[in-house]
């Protein structure tokens, strides 16, 4: 691994802060291609650096983590590495927020979770949530879920910085068989 700054600076606007991210991620995948090693550390650089922005100090990120595609149940999401307090370990494609940008491999930005119909509470504290499908040649390999207390935590700014980390994670891991 690269010698690199993984503390960010709070004051960062969104879109720099994003391109320190993408650069933090990439430089954690250079050297190693196990999924479980490169979503564990990704898991950890997104939350730490998210929670560090201003814009999250009041009401913070509550859960970041990836679910994967069950490699015995292909229509059936299975708890990855993540950070967070302990979350429902199955999600069915299509159920809750997860199981929807799953099903639907697109990105999913909900405003307040409390509207969204069929959301699974893991944690009671969250409000808000993103979802980003992480696919490969069509296929569904598993999603990055991130929860915040607040309400409207997120924007098309996050959503657009964590497809692009997303996609890098897709490219360099490598993936349990179908
Ligand atoms: N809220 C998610 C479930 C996973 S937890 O947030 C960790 C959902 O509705 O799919």
């Amino acid at each position: 691994m690269k010698d690199i700054q993984f503390n960010t600076d709070p004051t960062l606007s969104r879109k720099e802060f994003y391109s320190e991210l993408l650069e933090q991620v990439q430089c954690i995948c250079e050297d190693q291609t196990f999924w479980v090693t490169n979503l564990s550390n990704a898991s950890t650089v997104i939350y730490h650096g998210l929670i560090s922005l201003e814009h999250f100090q009041e009401k913070p990120i509550n859960w970041c983590g990836f679910y994967i595609t069950n490699p015995k149940n292909p229509q059936q999401l299975i708890l990855g590495p993540f950070q967070g307090k302990v979350a429902c370990t199955v999600i069915p494609f299509g159920k809750g927020v997860c199981g929807t940008a799953a099903s639907s491999k697109e990105s999913q930005l909900v405003r307040d979770v409390h509207e969204f119909p069929g959301h699974i509470a893991c944690d009671s504290a969250s409000n808000s949530e993103v979802v980003i499908p992480l696919v490969k040649d069509g296929r569904v390999l598993g999603v990055l879920d991130i929860d915040c207390e607040k309400i409207e935590g997120f924007t098309q700014e996050d959503k657009d910085g964590l497809e692009a980390i997303a996609s890098v994670i897709v490219k360099c891991c490598e993936w349990p068989a179908a």
